[in-house]
């Protein structure tokens, strides 16, 4: 794979460079909840502007319908990105119009343009290869090379991620080298014990990763929305809690084959309302009462789950274990958390919520082996799938 260092020994001063970041942050109205991704694109746009690059940088925000929509504009990212890199950035008005061709037309040596929201486009996200292709020509217009560097998107085959990686001499940009090196550490012979730690709402979502990785570890610790199908398939009452009814079978089947490696909590902090100021009680798993809701695992389990984190050899935690953006649910994501720190294992954070959680709970980022850009990227690394804007890469 060729990489950013290749591309920066062979001179980037006055070439158009095209980097694919991945800046879809979190927003509340057009304020960033968190900038991590921002923060965690820095170093590549960086280091070609000082290099002289004129830096086109392309990124997606949420999921528009294809066509332009206030809401999902890049205008906050925008805004955020120049005031890490201590200049402006200018946001084009289109992702490949007229505005576009302006901005770049505009960049001198060293400066830096983001495109509006690719997703505006319908042919970035389209099934059709032609689609995509044609979007991907008019990306390579703009530009003389293309770096990658969004790894949270690298699970895409989309225009701005893959197509446009066969139109330009393509390059891996430092986070995109950095996440596939950690994620292979994981993948190869992780040190033993390897706990992986899962939350989220969903086990559909996770079902794939969970099939792949209980060959693999010693322990999954569940929390998380996902918690609650796990004991209905224990023939537990969950009450109002998140329920995947037909999801149901395949946990009874996973805790057959797997029951040894499977931990799941004994104890839950319930609400008669998903609000911060909801009723609020912690019970035993078994004694969920009718009408209300598990929002986040109990004390008995994060000191059970700390144990295990604890003596861990190698880590991976993706997803929170609680509702922990509201205060009375955020006690079982700190505390799994907190024993990452704590413990001296080789630790990943996969991505998404998680890494939001970490710094929003204020735990320190550097208490963490790595802390991933890519929840979904990462997650299929883990399942041994093909990653198109990886192997686009590699040729
Ligand atoms: C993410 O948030 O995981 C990435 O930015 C990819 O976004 P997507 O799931 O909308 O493709």
């Amino acid at each position: 794979m060729k990489n950013l260092d290749d591309l920066l020994a062979e001179g980037v001063a006055g070439r158009r460079v095209f980097v694919r970041s991945d800046l879809n942050v979190p927003l509340d109205g057009d304020k960033i909840t968190d900038d991590g991704r921002v923060v965690a694109s820095l170093p590549t746009i960086k280091k070609l502007a000082d290099a002289g690059a004129r830096v086109i940088v392309a990124a997606h925000l949420g999921r528009p319908k294809g066509a332009p929509d206030a809401k999902f504009s890049l205008a906050p990212v925008a805004a955020r990105l120049g005031e890490l890199l201590g200049t402006d950035v200018v946001l084009a008005g289109d992702v490949v119009g007229d505005s576009a061709k302006a901005a770049v037309a505009g960049l001198a040596d060293g400066q830096v343009a983001l495109l509006e929201n690719v997703r505006f486009d319908p042919r970035e996200t389209s099934k059709d290869a032609g689609e995509r292709s044609a979007l991907a020509d008019e990306f390579a217009a703009l530009a003389d090379a293309f770096v990658s560097d969004g790894f949270g998107v690298v699970h895409r085959k989309q225009a701005s991620v893959y197509d446009v990686a066969t139109k330009l001499p393509a390059y891996a940009g430092g986070l995109v080298l950095a996440e596939v090196e950690v994620l292979r550490q994981l993948a190869g012979e992780p040190k033993r014990p390897y706990v992986v730690a899962l939350g989220g709402s969903k086990v559909s979502d996770k079902l794939a990763v969970i099939e792949s990785l209980l060959p693999k570890v010693d322990k999954l610790l569940v929390g998380g929305g996902m918690c609650f199908t796990f004991l209905a398939a224990q023939g537990l009452g969950i009450g109002d809690s998140l329920l995947e009814a037909d999801m149901i079978d395949t946990c009874k089947r996973l805790l057959e084959e797997a029951g040894d490696k499977i931990e799941l909590p004994a104890d839950i902090v319930i609400a008669d309302a998903f609000s911060a100021d909801a009723n609020v009680q912690t019970v035993l798993a078994a004694q969920i009462y009718e009408g209300w809701k598990g929002l986040d695992i109990g004390p008995i389990t994060v000191e059970r789950y700390a144990e295990i984190l604890r003596a861990a050899g190698t880590v991976f935690w993706n997803g929170p274990m609680g509702v922990f953006e509201l205060a009375p649910f955020a006690e079982g994501t700190r505390g799994v958390a907190q024993a990452i720190v704590d413990s001296d294992a080789f630790s990943v954070v996969g991505g998404g919520d998680s890494a939001a959680a970490v710094r929003l709970l204020g735990l320190p980022e550097d208490g963490f082996s790595h802390i991933s850009t890519g929840g979904g990227a990462s997650l299929e690394f883990l399942e041994g799938k093909e990653l198109p804007g990886v192997s686009v890469l590699e040729g």
